[in-house]
This record gives structure tokens, sequence and C-alpha cells, in this order.
């Protein structure tokens, strides 16, 4: 169906977008347009809207600002060799934002409209796509409450919109071992609770773990199971990969972990790569005593907006440690490249994953 379009009165001049483009780091920049589609009770999903980028009014007692009924997903897009543009996987951020909303009591966006915004956006804003090699469109979309009131119930009410921003990456500048702090203080999430679902929340609650990271001198928080504080389960907002030599193995989804799409990628490219890849539980004692003895040779993590990071060292209340030797391992840097270059359009795309745009 024909979106209903209103064009930026002001865009962006195509000299200031390419300055933004030459240095654009992550979610700093936005681009020209937003897709934006409300959902009422009784009316359902209505048309979409291609409209300028811009604020959202927002009354005081909007219920997500007080119980935070919200939902988000990251996908890129990629400028292929040929000037074309391809998003990875789309259809698995459309799946997982319904699991998402369906937890969190929200609408579930059909699959079909979450692409179809998608592709608006970048068909409208195309000239944002970075060239640069390893640079992408992040797009987020993401849903919440836009009904009134303090009762805490669902809201009937709901606004799902698309944005856009170029990146180059989350980690800024050359690949450089994360070291990690291990949270066992404070949990993230807990079984039965949102762990699985992508919403805001979960974000909120991992910040003053990120924060102690960073008071110990470490990049990241890396989060324990909440029962026994004693199975490892993601790290900050990405999946976690031990290698034990040609052995690839990653935490199982226990429901209080994000069902990483670049996870479940990584999984099928390391098996297609000649690797044993499996899921299994890993415990933190596992993890230091396997980097003793040498048989942990990397760990890396991964996510939409960082791709693959590899982690070269570890420490907790009681002691530290380092992995492997410290530095990015040919595994990681090997299965970090063949995303890539699925990605880049430098590999043939034999499983289908890239989605033109
Ligand atoms: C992603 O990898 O896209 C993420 O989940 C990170 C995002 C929350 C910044």
């Amino acid at each position: 169906p024909a979106i209903e379009f209103k064009p930026a009165s002001r865009p962006l001049s195509a000299e200031r977008r390419e300055e933004v483009l030459t240095s654009p780091g992550f979610g700093h920049h936005f681009t020209d347009h937003m897709v934006t589609i409300t959902w009422t009770e009784g009316a359902g999903w209505h048309p979409a809207r291609l409209v300028p980028y811009g604020p959202l009014p927002i009354d005081p007692a909007n219920l997500t600002l007080h119980y935070a009924q919200t939902v988000f997903e990251g996908l890129k897009v990629h400028r292929r060799p040929d000037g074309g543009l391809a998003a990875f996987r789309p259809e698995e951020n459309a799946r997982r934002f319904q699991a998402s909303a369906h937890r969190m009591a929200m609408p579930e966006l059909p699959v079909e409209t979450f692409i179809a915004a998608c592709e608006a956006l970048v068909r409208q804003d195309r000239a944002w796509v970075p060239s640069r090699p390893g640079h992408s469109l992040y797009l987020r979309p993401f849903m919440f409450a836009t009904e009134s009131g303090l009762g805490v119930r669902a809201a009937r009410e709901f606004l799902f919109v698309v944005i856009a921003s170029p990146t180059d990456g989350y980690f800024a500048g050359e690949i450089r071992p994360l070291s990690v702090w291990v949270a066992e203080e404070y949990v993230r999430a807990v079984p039965g609770g949102t762990g699985a679902a992508k919403t805001g929340a979960n974000y909120a609650a991992s910040l003053m773990g990120q924060a102690q990271a960073v008071a110990q001198g470490c990049d990241q928080v890396v989060w324990l199971d909440a029962l026994e504080r004693r199975w490892v389960e993601e790290m900050g907002a990405m999946n976690l990969f031990f290698v034990h030599g040609e052995r690839i193995v990653t935490p199982e989804l226990t429901g209080s972990l994000l069902p990483g799409i670049t996870r479940a990628s990584l999984l099928t490219l390391a098996r297609d790569l000649g690797y044993e890849a499996e899921e299994a539980r890993i415990s933190l004692h596992d993890w230091r005593r396997d980097s003793a003895d040498g048989s942990l040779t990397e760990v890396f993590a991964c996510g939409t907006a960082a791709g693959v990071a590899p982690v070269g060292s570890v420490k907790t209340a009681l002691t530290q440690w380092t992995v492997g030797d410290g530095r990015p391992g040919k595994v990681t840097m090997r299965l970090r490249e063949a995303l890539g270059e699925i990605q880049s359009g430098a590999a043939a795309d034999t499983r289908g994953w890239m989605r033109e745009m």
C-alpha cells in the first residue's frame, strides 16, 4: 500500500551529510526521515507515514515514561559493491520484535509491515547509507505506549517508529580486545522475567553493572544467571562465545538472555567453516579454569551494533585473568571477517541472509 509521505523541509545538505559519513560513530546522527505507524485498540494498525525526522510529543503521564512498556530492534543496511543496498536478516528482527512485544503485552506488528517500514525509510534516505568499508546504516525500529494514565495496565495505544543512523561501529577505532568485569552483586535478568525480550528496562537494569565495570577499569560488564550466580549469560548488550581450539560454544538460551541474531548466524557460519559449534551452559569457574590450562583459546562477544569483538581479559571481585594470549584470536577474526564479507557483498550469500532494499 502507498505510504503517506511528508518530505523533510530542511534535509541536511549533501556536504554536511558527507562530513557526518566520514566518521559517524554510533547513534549520534540520524537521517532526514522516519516512519511511524500508530496502533489503537479496536482499529489495530493504522497506515504507515514517512515523515521528517523530529521530536515526538509526549504527555507527562505517558505510560511508557512510568511503566516502561517499550520494545526495540537493531539491524543494519549495507552498501554492496554494485551500489545496491541490503539488510542483514530483517525477517529475524521482525520476528524477535513480535516476541518482545508479546512478552511486554504489546501488539505484534506483522513481519511484512516491519520490513516495509524499514524499506520505505531506507529508499527515501538511501544517500545516508555509508559506502566506506565496515560502515553501515543502523536501523532502530521501536514501539512504545502513547496512551496517558497512571493505572498500571497495558496501554490501548502504541506508536511504532523506525529511525536510521549511519555508523562505523559500536566500539570506536581499531579492533582492541575488551576487558570485562563479572557482575556478581547485580543481575540483569531472572528466570521468567524479560531478559529474552529486547525491551528498554533490561538495558536500564544493566547500567549499574556497566558503571561498576568502568569503575574497575574494564570496558564491559558480564552477567551471570540470577539464581546461582554461576552460569555466564551475556556481556553488556552482546552475546558471548567461547572458543576451544576448533570447538565454539555459546551460552544456551535459558529465557533470561537475548536470542541474538548475530549469535544465531555465527553458530551457522562456524559450522559452515568446519568448526564444531554448540550451545551449552558455561560456568564462570570453567571460564577461569580453561583459561588457566590453555584449553580455552579465545572468547568473543557479538551483536548487531558491534559485530564480533574479542574479549582479552576478565576481572572479578577476587581475581583476574587473561584469555589466550590476550590478543584477538584467529577463530574470532575468521568469523568476524566471514560475517563481514557476507554483509558487504564481498562473499556469496549462500544462505539468503541479505535482503535487498
Ligand atoms: C545491538 O547489537 O544491536 C545491540 O543490542 C546494541 C544496542 C543496544 C546498542
